[in-house]
Parts: structure tokens; sequence; C-alpha cells
């Protein structure tokens, strides 16, 4: 296997990287007066504005170069046609299945997926009609006022994320709550806003043997037996899951479980069954609307060339920071306050799919793969760690999102919020000079002044879209899936598996008994064993 820095283009960008230094974005600006038209692109209603970025015409032209010697256009390919893609797994990635709107077929194992993939979106738009309507009563026939998604990781980040996102389309009446901490209080507190007979717990695990969701649909189980009876379960429990076995097991009715399928990766999975809680949140027709925004985004895709579409340019701006200018962490600063939970959200998607330290080969990677992603909605962040990214000796790539349109027109709210959104990346682009502080203020000294000098030179992306509605939603997820997929291929590593959250987990198995009995003489170091000790004497 050819490795990412052996290939011409890697190499080029090197060399165009020293050759780079010197130059500086403002002047750029002030030599190109088209350099917005020519460093932007378009998607129907969304806007990708990357010309605050550290890049020439070259600059792209090698990074474009970069993917195609990388096999990005082949990989995307393979994706789509349902090749086993994610190898250390076996498994094909077909999320783009579960958005898929025409009627072609889409084969795994030459089997079609798409027949199985509407029979659950049809049983979803049943199910979620029926709990809004009332329809769908509890055990003592009353209509549901509470559904508690009960998950973790890809079975919680998603549906939580574009749940707040689109609050402006909720049912009033119907609460829509999340648990995903094992952390006893996740559930408690979410209980006391729960009244058993109008509670509907649904549990979303792949596996459905996570340690997390299991132990919180536990104790869910036992509330609601303790309020209306064991018999009372069937119609309080509904799963999403791979697991029928587990899941009947569990005491839910397999009638009342939404199926999915191994090629569906967790952090990719809010598009399948897992988005029940979306679909009954906001309707299954806005359900099916952000499924066409992510299909749009996805043909998008599959079809435009590599130097106008907006996920490879995306990636491959994050690939030039990453791995040519040092760039170890990158920032998502949604100036919206409904997609509080983007940056938690890319935290899964981004991290747990790139944060790979071994090549597709089996050998150690020799050069950087996934960023450190970090975010919060503007303009909290910017009076928390902006400063940082403003005058810190760190080079932090900010991606900056906002609607040209609010749903809640408020006063002159949105005015305040867009004129910051836009002030933001001009500042990290322009910086202020020593000159331009002094001639602002004549009186400060020159130490005083250094101070207020901005470097600038930072680079930022903005995404510029008419208003957050479900299918614009769909089109920015699917956006970024499509960004990190793309990244993956560049860094030769499987962005699909994620076998470093594996460890950990066995080692709590270990200590989990231990915290009653213990420490095992020998099984631990002494800073563990330490811990489990002082653990049990600080108990009461
Ligand atoms: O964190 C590891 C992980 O496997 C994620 O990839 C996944 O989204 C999450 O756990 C939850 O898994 P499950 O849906 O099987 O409960």
């Amino acid at each position: 296997m050819t490795h990412p820095t052996e290939r011409a283009a890697w190499r080029a960008l090197e060399a165009h990287a020293q050759a780079m230094a010197p130059e500086t974005m403002r002047e750029m600006f002030a030599r190109d007066p088209g350099r917005f038209a020519g460093f932007s692109a378009r998607l129907d209603d969304l806007l990708l504005d990357y010309s605050k970025n550290r890049v020439s015409h070259q600059t792209m032209t090698l990074l474009m170069d970069l993917a195609r010697q990388s096999g990005v256009e082949h990989a995307r390919a393979a994706m789509f046609a349902g090749e086993k893609i994610n190898a250390t797994e076996r498994r094909a990635v077909l999320h783009v299945a579960l958005r898929h709107r025409d009627h072609s077929a889409i084969r795994v194992d030459g089997a079609d997926v798409m027949g199985p993939v509407r029979a659950v979106l049809a049983k979803m738009k049943d199910f979620s009609v029926a709990v809004r309507s009332g329809a769908w009563t509890g055990a003592t026939g009353k209509p549901m006022t509470s559904v508690v998604n009960i998950g973790i990781g890809g079975s919680d980040l998603g549906p939580v994320m574009v749940t707040e996102a689109l609050k402006p389309y909720h049912q009033p009446g119907l609460a829509v709550r999340f648990v995903s901490n094992v952390d006893g209080t996740h559930m408690a507190e979410t209980l006391k806003l729960c009244d058993p007979e109008t509670t509907l717990f649904i549990v979303a695990s792949k596996t459905f043997t996570t340690q997390e969701t299991i132990a919180n649909a536990t104790s869910a189980r036992d509330w609601l037996i303790g309020h209306l009876g064991a018999s009372a379960v069937p119609r309080h429990f509904v799963a999403l899951s791979t697991n029928e076995a587990a899941v009947t097991a569990f005491g839910i009715d397999p009638a009342n479980m939404f199926e999915f399928w191994d090629w569906v990766g967790g952090r990719y999975s809010l598009w399948s069954a897992i988005g029940l809680s979306i679909a009954v949140a906001i309707g299954f027709e806005r359900f099916e609307e952000l499924l066409e925004g992510a299909a749009r985004m996805d043909q998008h895709f599959l079809t435009a060339p590599l130097d106008v579409n907006m996920p490879v340019i995306l990636a491959m701006l994050g690939v030039w920071y990453n791995n040519f200018l040092g760039a170890a962490a990158y920032a998502v600063l949604p100036y919206d306050q409904y997609l509080h939970r983007l940056a938690a959200y890319l935290q899964q998607l981004d991290m747990e799919s790139n944060g790979k330290g071994v090549a597709l080969d089996g050998t150690p990677v020799t050069w950087q793969t996934g960023p450190i992603l970090f975010g919060e909605p503007g303009t909290n962040g910017q009076h928390a760690f902006y400063q940082l990214i403003h005058q810190g000796t760190k080079l932090i790539p900010c991606d900056f999102l906002v609607a040209a349109n609010s749903h809640n027109p408020l006063g002159e709210h949105h005015d305040l919020l867009l004129s910051n959104v836009l002030a933001q990346p001009e500042a990290l682009m322009k910086g202020r000079t020593l000159a331009e502080v002094k001639a602002a203020d004549p009186t400060l000294s020159d130490e005083q002044a250094a101070h207020r000098v901005f470097s600038g030179n930072r680079p930022s992306n903005t995404l510029l879209y008419k208003r957050l509605d479900p299918r614009t939603l769909g089109m920015l997820i699917a956006l970024y899936e499509h960004k990190v997929f793309v990244q993956g291929v560049v860094w030769a590593i499987n962005s699909f598996d994620q076998w470093g959250v594996e460890l950990g987990k066995q080692l709590a198995k270990t200590i989990l008994p231990e915290l009653k009995n213990g420490p095992t003489p020998g099984a631990h170091d002494s800073s563990t064993a330490g811990l489990i000790e002082a653990v049990r004497a600080m108990r009461s």
C-alpha cells in the first residue's frame, strides 16, 4: 500500500507549504478582488465561503491532486456501491442507502437493501403517527406525553443533536428526552419529569449489549414496573436494534422492535431506526425532509468534480492544516442556538472515525490523522475560548455556521448575531497591526500596544444557509459525514471501526466486582488499586 506521505502530491504540498509561509490572507485578498467568488461553493440554499483560508488556487489544485492520488473517487464509488470498505469489521458502509430516495437498488452481498430500508421507514411512519396522534396509548389507556430515548454514542448524539436543532418543528405537549450517561443521575433526573402512565421508552442500541444503555433501560423498566406492573412493559418500551434475540430477552415485544443492519455504523445511524425519536418529535414528513437533504448532499458528493465538491473541499482544507501547517485542533462554531449539540455530535463523528493510529495495511501511521474537535454556539464561545484562537500560539482553523433567517425574529437579535458571525472570521483573517493599534489610540505605549496586536492570518470557513430547516440540517450533517470519510481515505485509515473504545470497557468490567471485593492482588497498577481502595473507604 502506498502511504500518504509517499504520494507525489503530498511531497508537492510539503514544498508548497514552505513557499506559502510568507503569504498572508490579508495580502491575498488585497491582490485578488474576486477571491470570495473564486473560493466559494453553493448547493441550493447552502453557501460555503472558504476564501478565508491560507490557500491559493495552486494550493487547492495540489490538494485535489492529493485527493485524486489517494483514490477518493474510487473509495466514494465503492462506498455507494455497498463494497465492504469497513475492512477490519468486513462490513459495507451504507448510511447513504438509508436516505436513498429513488427506486434504484443498492446491494450488499448481492441483495438489494432498499426493500428492508423502506419497510422500516414505513413502520417508523406508522408508529410516529400513532404516538403523535395519541392513538398509541400506555397500559392505562392514556396517550404519551414523554418519549425517553435511552442510548449512548451514535444511538444518542445524532438524535439529540437533531431534535434540539429542529425544536421549532416539535409537537407541543410531547416532550422528547434523552438519557445516555450510566451515571444514575441522568436517569433519575429525567424520570422526575415523567409520568409513568404517559411515558414511552425507546431503547436505542445497535448491539443491545452496551453496558450504559442496558443499565439505564433496566432502571427505567424497574421504575415503570414499580408504578404500573410488569404487564405495562410492552406498551411503554420499544427497541431500535440489530439484535432481536437480546431485545426479546429484555422483554420488549419483537413487533415493537425497529430493525437496522450491520452496515449502518453507530455514528452514522440517525437516518435509520435510530432516528425514531426524531420522527416522533418532528413528525415523519419532516424526518423525510431531513433524509432528502442528506440525499441531496450525497448526490452532490457522488457526482460533483472534486474541485467544486463541498465535502471534498472541506476535507482537503482540513488535511492542509492538519498535515502541512501543524494544526492539531479544529473548532466548529455554530451561530445558531438550535445547533448547541452540533460540536458534541461532530466529536463522535470525526474523532471516533478518524482518531486512528494504524493504517489500513496494519502499520503504524507516521503522519497525523484526525484532529481534536471542539466548539460551542456563538456568541458564547467568543466570551470563553476565542481569545486563544485570536491571539494564542496555536493555529486553530474554524468552521462558522449561521442561518440568514431566524426561527425567532426577536427585535434586533438576529442582526446582532449575524454581525458577530461575520466579524469573527474577518478579525481572524485580517488581524490588527501595531500601526493600526497605534493609529486607533496614539496614547498607547509600545508595550501596551503590543498586547492589542492580532497577528491575523487565522483561517476559517463560513457555512451560510437560509434557515435551519430539516432539509438544510440533513445537507449539513451529510456534508460533515462525507468530509470525514474523504479525510479517512487520504490518511489511509479505516474511518468505520472504533477499537479504541474497547479496552476501557473491558477494564471497567474487571473493576466492577472489585468495588465490592477489593482489588485482585497483582491485577492492577498501584494507582488503580489505590483508587479502588480509596473509593471503598470513602463510600458511606
Ligand atoms: O462508543 C462505542 C460505540 O460502539 C459507538 O460507536 C456506538 O455509537 C456506541 O458505542 C453505542 O453502541 P450501541 O448502539 O451498540 O449501544
